[in-house]
Order: structure tokens, then sequence, then C-alpha cells
């Protein structure tokens, strides 16, 4: 077969980011410019800002992906965007940027559902992985145990029916004082503290999960005694909503009786999350992936390996794409 090289762009959120891929797993370039110090003073990512910002970089960003791949426009064969979930202005850069390339290179479009993109991270990084296998992502936005029957083929098994659990680590983060974005200065604080704190976590009888039940305790705990010792909150927080994860993930395992586990998201680069997972794959004889962390948060990389196998099945996109903001996962 033919190489395929596919430019990857993605917009749903803070960065943009655009990628270059041969084959759907071979990484040529993967230019990320993030916009997390512009936001970081805000305390979280606000829309408009995101899309001017969004504007700006674009080009610049894909100049400079075509450069470290060494690839011209005329040598891309496909063009992927991410079209949702995100924010609905942050998207529609990328999506108009996508289909202003396809219309003028005549090369076909291909929409990535950002989800999706975050769970073929996996496929970059682990060449030989195939469906079928149980992905658990974990995000800032999301929270999902996701059956992924093929490439294009998904069946989500369970979710969060409130905050995804980076929302709440993030809002952790923020309350004992930490900056935007919180979660990796809870894993580096986490290390420091002792496990002293009992948190409540949530159960159901099926696979959803729920994160503010959590976060509010932590919460109202750093509330009533602002001089609670911060790095003993973080780790035991992360040990109760890491249990809530690990709980759902082993009912979810033994439901599909598949013996392969791979997790996804920016959440998913956590020290803590990642020894626990490994010690389940170890206990339970499951193969256990994750992404390397480059990969765990929002990159066009992820969005470019996720639309090879939309385009290989025919998933084809018309030039009237639009952002689908809330946009569910196999939709
Ligand atoms: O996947 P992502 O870049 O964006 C979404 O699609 O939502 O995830 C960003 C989230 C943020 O909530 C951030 O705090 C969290 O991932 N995150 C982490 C770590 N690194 C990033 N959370 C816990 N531990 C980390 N090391
Ligand atoms: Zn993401």
């Amino acid at each position: 077969m033919k190489d395929v090289i596919i430019l990857g762009i993605e917009s749903s959120c803070d960065e943009t980011s655009v990628a270059v891929l041969k084959n759907g797993r071979e990484v040529l370039s993967n230019v990320i410019d993030s916009q997390i110090k512009i936001h970081e003073k805000f305390g979280g990512v606000v829309p408009e800002i995101a899309s001017r910002n969004h504007v700006q970089a674009i080009s610049n960003v894909t100049n400079k992906a075509l450069e470290e791949a060494k690839i011209s426009f005329d040598e891309i064969d496909v063009v992927a965007c991410t079209y949702g979930p995100g924010l609905v202005g942050a998207l529609l850069v990328g999506v108009s940027y996508a289909k202003a390339l396809s219309f003028a290179l005549k090369k076909p479009l291909v929409a990535v559902n950002h989800i999706e993109g975050h769970i073929a991270a996996n496929y970059i990084t682990f060449k030989k992985l195939k469906p079928p296998f149980l992905c658990l992502i974990i995000s800032g936005g999301h929270t999902h145990l996701v059956h992924i029957k093929d490439y294009t083929e998904f069946e989500i098994l369970g979710k969060t029916k409130d905050d995804a659990i980076g929302e709440a680590y993030d809002k952790v983060a923020r309350v004992i004082g930490l900056d935007y974005p919180g979660g990796p200065k809870i894993d580096k604080l986490a290390k420091e503290g002792k496990p002293t704190i009992t948190l409540p976590e949530t159960y159901f009888e099926n696979l959803d999960f729920s994160f503010s039940g959590i976060k509010t305790a932590v919460l109202n705990l750093h509330h009533k005694d602002p001089k609670i010792n911060k790095a003993d909150l973080c780790i035991s927080f992360e040990i109760a909503s890491t249990n809530m994860l690990l709980k759902n993930t082993k009912k979810a395992l033994e439901k599909l009786k598949v013996k392969k586990l791979a997790l996804a998201g920016g959440v998913s680069a956590n020290s803590y999350i990642r020894e626990q997972f490994t010690k389940l794959g170890k206990d339970e004889n499951i193969e256990v992936y994750y992404p390397e962390i480059g990969l765990c948060t929002d990159n066009a990389a992820m969005i470019a390996s996720a639309g090879f196998y939309n385009y290989k099945a025919n998933k084809l996109a018309k030039l009237d794409l639009n952002a689908v903001p809330n946009l569910k996962i196999g939709g």
C-alpha cells in the first residue's frame, strides 16, 4: 500500500496543534502551541481568548509542522481535524482551516472526535496495539470507560454523571492555591504527603462515575481548616479518586472478558494512577498501556492517528463540516 501522509489539526481547547503522520502511527512532526501561560492568570480557559489565540497561531503552527516533517503542502494526502467535543469558537478555527486546506489542496477531509483522538494516542506509542481493548479516558473534560471494538467502533460502558476527573483535580488545586492546570502540581505535591484523610468514594450499580462528591468534600475540608496539610490532602484525594477508577475498570474488564486495557487523556499522565493501574495489570494478568506523557494531553498527532483510521474506513467529511461542541463518542 502507498504511504498515507496525513496532516492533523487540534484546536478544541487551549492548545493549537498541527501534526504530520505517516500511515497513522509514525509521527513526522507534532507541533503544540500551548496557551496555558495566557489562561493561567484567569485560573482556567477563557473561551473567547482561546479562539482569538488559535486564529493567531494556526498558520505558523501548520508551517512549522510541515517544516519539521520535511513535507510540502503538495505531499499531504489527507487533512484531519477535531470537530468536537470542545469549545465551539476554538473548534471552528481548526475546522475552518482544515476545510480551506482540503479545498485548496483537493485532498480528502476527515473529521475526528477529540475523545477518539485521545484513544488513538496509544496507537502511536504502541505500534502493535490493536482493538479490541478496554479504554479508560480520563481528561479535563471527560471520564469514560469505552469498549474499543474496532478502530472506528466504540461502545461507552460508563461515564461521569457530573465532573470529569481532571476538572476535580483542577478545582482542588485551585482551592489549595496551585496554578492552572492543577493536575501535574497535585501529582508532584502528593508525593510529599501522607494519606491521613478519608474522602468519600461514589459508586453506582452500573459503570458510571461521579467526582463532585469528593471534590466538594475536599473544598469543605479546606474551607473549615485553611491550614490543613496540602500534601496530605493531595495524596488522600489521589487515592480515593483512583480507587473509583480502579473499581469500575475492574468491573468492566470482567464484564467484557478482555485482557487488554489502555488509559488515555491528560490525567493518564498522573504517576500515582499509573502506579496503581500497573499493579492492577500485574495482579489481574492484564496488559496495561499508557500513551507517552507528551501524548496524554491535547496534541494533533493523536487526531491525525484517529483520522487515519477514519480515512481507511472511508469515513470522510464534506466541506459543510461544522463544529459540534457536545459531540458524543462514536458520533
Ligand atoms: O486531555 P487534556 O489535555 O484535555 C481535555 O481533553 O480535557 O487534559 C487536561 C487535564 C487537566 O485537567 C490537567 O490538570 C490534567 O489533564 N493533567 C493531570 C496531569 N497532567 C495533566 N492530572 C493529574 N496528574 C497529571 N500528571
Ligand atoms: Zn483532550
